[in-house]
């Protein structure tokens, strides 16, 4: 039987090292998809000394740019990846306004386009009982989606705006997404990781030492952020459930309301337009999404 893949986007970060951990101490065999490969060549090492997995892998993933996203998907089906989980962990809050390689503003790029795309790429290297897991935040509850989303502007970008908008739409397209997989049995869900003590909350301001000394000690640590997407991902009570948040071990649908709104139907359709665009215009032979 082929092996089956844990992939897992930023595994070198903060949260997603700890998932990265938690799932290789399972035994299984893990891919980490990461922007930087000097900075998570060390970070690699040392997962493979604590969790004594030899079978976890380093490959390049920048999400700000489809050509990287398709290079990364082409090899793995190269390789004849079987993908049994597909961890998209990797996420910025920008402080300042910038476009990714495609030109779309970078925390939405990033967070919601780069994300689709590559689990998009990824869908025909898994199976019926494939997971799919998608880290959304506590800020989907603050974030607006309008026609503007795609037309990012530096004149008006506002960080926690765009990452909210980002994981909104994340949690918007599980859910579609979890409808549209569900007659092929791949399990798509969110995990939520709560308010966690990374340096994805460092504001860059005067609040900075007093949030250091006041608050991050009695936010969660990385590894307890990990929990509800290493649940989602790894555990045999979660097989079966689909278009659902996890946090921690429990989890509770994405509200019907959300799903069916006309935004989320404008999204989707949008996201998809958009993608065939900027896969149209690249010098390569454009992938079917
Ligand atoms: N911290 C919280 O309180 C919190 C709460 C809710 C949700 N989350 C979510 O949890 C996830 C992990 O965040 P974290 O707190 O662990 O932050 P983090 O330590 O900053 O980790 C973010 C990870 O994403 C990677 N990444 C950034 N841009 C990328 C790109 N273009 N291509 C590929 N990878 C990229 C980073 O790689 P580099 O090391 O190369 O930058 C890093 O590995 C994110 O999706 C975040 O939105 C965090």
């Amino acid at each position: 039987m082929n092996k089956e893949y844990y992939i897992i986007t930023g595994a070198n970060g903060s949260i997603g090292q700890a998932i990265t951990e938690a799932i290789a101490a399972q035994g299984q065999p893990v891919i980490m998809a990461c922007r930087n490969l000097v900075k998570s060549q060390p970070v690699q090492q040392q997962l493979i000394e604590k969790t004594g997995n030899t079978d976890i892998t380093l490959l390049p993933l920048d999400l700000a740019s489809f050509a990287s996203i398709i290079h990364f998907a082409e090899r793995l089906s190269q390789d004849s990846v079987v993908i049994q989980t597909l961890v998209n962990n990797a996420g910025v809050m920008n402080q300042y306004y910038s476009q990714t390689t495609d030109g779309f503003e970078s925390t939405i790029g990033v967070n919601y386009i780069g994300t689709v795309l590559l689990t998009r790429m990824l869908l025909p290297l898994m199976h019926p009982g494939s997971r799919i897991v998608t880290t959304t935040s506590l800020t989907r509850y603050i974030g607006k989606i309008d026609e503007t989303f795609f037309a990012g502007s530096p004149h008006h970008y506002k960080r926690f705006e765009a990452y909210s908008k980002s994981k909104l739409a994340l949690t918007l397209y599980t859910a579609r997404l979890a409808q549209e997989l569900l007659p092929r049995g791949i399990w798509v869900n969110a995990a939520d990781p709560g308010v966690v003590d990374t340096d994805m909350i460092t504001m860059h301001s005067w609040v900075d030492p007093l949030a250091n000394r006041f608050f991050r000690p009695f936010i969660s640590t990385p590894q307890e952020g990990a929990v509800g997407a290493v649940f989602a991902a790894t555990s045999p009570e979660a097989y079966g459930v689909t278009g659902e948040i996890f946090k921690k071990h429990k989890h509770t649908p994405i509200p019907t309301r959300l799903i069916h709104s006309p935004r989320a139907f404008w999204l989707y359709e949008e996201t998809g337009k958009k993608i065939t665009e900027v896969l149209a215009k690249l010098p390569v032979a454009s992938p079917k999404i």
